[in-house]
């Protein structure tokens, strides 16, 4: 069951058939969810943090809370987000139940059918699908190494006849490509939007898991940098540093978004979970969360170098990839006449899934790509899983010279 959850998470609808198809009752190796690792959750923390609650709290858990958020998490989030350099004076918290919610209120907020929303390309499939939901528009422009292209993003602006209503991006260790956008990327970008009135929605929810210390600095949120010209609406959440089960996110805003979006809350589900909010901010109030941060850093580590020895050692030569910095994935690139939903078609029967690239294009075409997620595969199955994968690309590959490019085009 565990292993079938943590395959689907974020698949594209036509692989999870193919999925269910071929590989029920498999033992499935999983590097397709982007989930923290069910080993790791600090299980016995909360087991604590629950059973030495006081009554009236523990009573507190099962009723409603205000729209906008439980005061004292709200209190200890203020005090998380100056750590990290955010202004939270000026601005107004938002507790959203997850950051997707967040993501979805701000859509409510700003986007009716037909408006322009700008994306990256690829973008978290997440976020897709709000926008799709809300019949946005959306424009997605490429990444490179270092974040989004800039020339590209500006001549996108000026070639449009409407305003798009915001700029959706993840700046730090991206979903799917695993980057990290340069100090320098992040300014360029706040400068080309500066005058423009087009909202950043500067999407966080990887920041915390950088890989080094000496690279902390490198996650700097875009909101941070007291650009007063651009309307940046913040959004972060625990569900990679404490667990998605708990649901909790937030969004970091000016009040007069704040406002709205508190009323669009309203009307979605009253209040996120009490419960989870009064553990959660327990577990920041009680300084649990920097030493766990830690020990999560040094595990992700462990398994980001452990796919990287197997890739160089297994894959062939005409397969690329990057190295992340932080977060879980590695956004492998094959070449540009293979499609990763062919690949995909050949590992799942052995066994092994992974996030195919047309998955995180808004188009749902562009495939030239795949997503590992190295988050929550067991370390001692990582090693098989990417031989057996990277023997379904070396049949693809043989079979792509064996015929004509034509014939390939799906
Ligand atoms: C880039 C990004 N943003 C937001 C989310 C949503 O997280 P949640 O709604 O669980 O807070 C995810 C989850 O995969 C993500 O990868």
């Amino acid at each position: 069951m565990y292993a079938f959850s943590n395959a689907v998470n974020s698949m594209h609808s036509e692989d999870i058939k193919l999925l269910m198809k071929q590989a029920s009752g498999k033992n499935l190796i999983s590097f397709a969810g982007g989930m923290p690792n069910n080993d790791l959750f600090p299980v016995e923390q909360i087991d604590e943090i629950y059973n030495s609650l006081p009554e009236d709290l523990k009573k507190l858990c099962f009723q409603y809370g205000p729209t906008s958020g439980y005061p004292p998490l709200i209190k200890s989030l203020e005090a998380y987000l100056r750590n990290k350099g955010l202004e939270v004076d000026d601005n107004k918290i938002l507790i959203t139940t997850g950051s997707l919610q967040a993501i979805s209120i701000v859509t409510q907020e700003f986007v009716n059918e037909g408006d322009i929303i700008l994306t990256e390309n690829p973008c978290f499939v997440g976020a897709l699908s709000v926008f799709e939901t809300a019949g946005a528009e959306i424009h997605s422009i490429p990444i490179d190494k270092d974040g989004i292209d800039i020339k590209a993003l500006k001549s996108k602006i000026e070639s449009l006849d409407r305003k798009p209503k915001f700029l959706y991006v993840t700046p730090n260790y991206h979903n799917p490509a695993g980057i990290i956008y340069s100090p320098q990327r992040k300014k360029e970008l706040l400068e080309v939007l500066s005058g423009t009135g087009i909202i950043l929605l500067e999407d966080d929810a990887y920041s915390d898991l950088y890989f080094k210390e000496d690279e902390k600095h490198l996650t700097k949120a875009m909101k941070s940098y007291g650009v007063k010209d651009v309307e940046i609406i913040y959004t972060g959440s625990f569900s990679k540093i404490l667990g998605p089960g708990f649901r909790l996110g937030f969004m970091l805003s000016s009040e007069e978004i704040f406002e709205k979006a508190e009323t669009v809350k309203q009307a979605l589900d009253a209040c996120t979970s009490n419960f989870m909010q009064i553990l959660g901010n327990e577990f920041l109030a009680q300084q649990k969360l920097g030493p766990y941060l830690t020990f999560l850093r040094s595990e992700y580590l462990e398994r980001k170098d452990l796919l990287q020895k197997y890739l160089k050692a297994y894959m062939p030569e005409e397969i690329t990839w990057n190295e992340p910095k932080g977060g879980f994935y590695v956004w492998l690139k094959l070449p540009s006449h293979i499609r990763s939903t062919e690949i995909f078609r050949e590992s799942v029967t052995k066994g092994v899934v992974f996030v195919t690239g047309r998955t995180f294009d808004p188009a749902s075409k562009k495939d030239d790509r795949l997503r590992l997620s190295f988050s929550n595969t067991p370390k001692d199955r990582m090693e098989e899983g990417i031989i057996i994968l990277s023997e379904a690309i070396k049949k693809v590959l043989q079979k792509s010279k064996s015929t004509s490019p034509d014939q390939l085009v799906l």
